[in-house]
């Protein structure tokens, strides 16, 4: 997953291209030198010649549009047109009855932090004492969507940012459902966690930061895939080839190479009571 294969596709691009536009040259070339007794001569120089530069400008060419997202979003969006005439279906059943029902407050408990920092770790740590307590919940992680809902979708800005988007609405989902959500995604960058908390309401997202330094990360290497990145088999590898924005304040940090994962989601819980229950006093 993530394999840049980009290069090869431009050189085969590169190679089938050239055999049609060369063939085509020669052809002309010897139309219009029939008359010409070397005919087959200059125009075999004329195509080798040809060939030769224009490969290489093709691919030059090529390798610099590729780094260029002119026009690609724009199009995207001709392409998938925001649909009109949609109307919001009010059902009977609300989310407060649900919450009444599972007597919970639900909320979305986002983790961010470098691939093997722990968060998924730590979730289900933390989703282990809450189904112990009672309470509702769900883990949505990337490693399971990608899988699914989201495979169509790979590891560039653009995609990462419709990845995130996306889990944010089947996050609002759950809320609505009375589901206490528990996201474990790299999330990379400010803007597209913030567009989650737009979408679940900024009341009900609660960000927990696994800041495990990107050495440990390295060194666990738990999936191989850094090792594959420092190879250049991966690109787009955050940390390495993409980059990470830490948050700038929140709710909760933990580097996970110095305590303890079991104390870490207790720690959790213990600051989170107070929001996912519902006071009936
Ligand atoms: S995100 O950046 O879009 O939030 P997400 O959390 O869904 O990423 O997926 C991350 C997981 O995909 C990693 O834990 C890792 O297993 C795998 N992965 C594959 N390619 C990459 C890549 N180029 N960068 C980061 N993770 C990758």
């Amino acid at each position: 997953m993530g394999k840049d294969l980009s290069k090869k596709r431009h050189i085969a691009k590169t190679i089938t291209w050239r055999i049609i536009a060369t063939s085509t040259t020669f052809i002309l070339a010897m139309i219009f030198f029939r008359d010409d007794p070397n005919a087959g001569e200059k125009a075999t120089g004329v195509a080798i010649a040809e060939a030769t530069l224009k490969m290489l400008l093709y691919y030059l060419h090529e390798r610099a549009w590729f780094k260029i997202d002119f026009g690609l979003l724009s199009r995207r969006k001709k392409k998938n047109p925001k649909p009109k005439h949609i109307y919001k279906q009010d059902f009977s059943i609300d989310q407060t009855m649900r919450k009444q029902r599972l007597k919970q407050n639900p909320k979305v408990i986002w983790f961010t932090g470098l691939s093997g920092s722990g968060k998924s770790t730590l979730a289900n740590e933390l989703e282990h004492l809450l189904y112990k307590q009672g309470y509702t919940t769900y883990a949505l992680d990337g490693d399971n969507v990608r899988g699914g809902i989201n495979q169509n979708l790979s590891f560039t800005s653009e995609d990462r940012s419709e990845n995130i988007r996306r889990i944010g609405e089947v996050s609002k989902l759950f809320l609505d459902a009375g589901v206490i959500v528990l996201c474990s995604f790299i999330s990379p960058l400010v803007k597209d966690r913030k567009k989650v908390q737009e979408i679940v309401g900024e009341e009900n997202f609660i960000e927990i930061y696994a800041s495990t330094p990107i050495e440990v990360c390295e060194q666990r290497d738990v999936k191989g895939l850094y090792k594959k990145a420092r190879a250049g088999e991966i690109g787009d590898f955050t940390g390495i080839s993409a980059p990470y924005e830490a948050p700038v304040n929140p709710f909760f940090e933990v580097d996970t190479s110095k305590i303890p994962v079991k104390d870490a989601a207790n720690s959790i819980f213990d600051k989170i009571k107070e929001k996912i229950t519902i006071n009936y006093g």
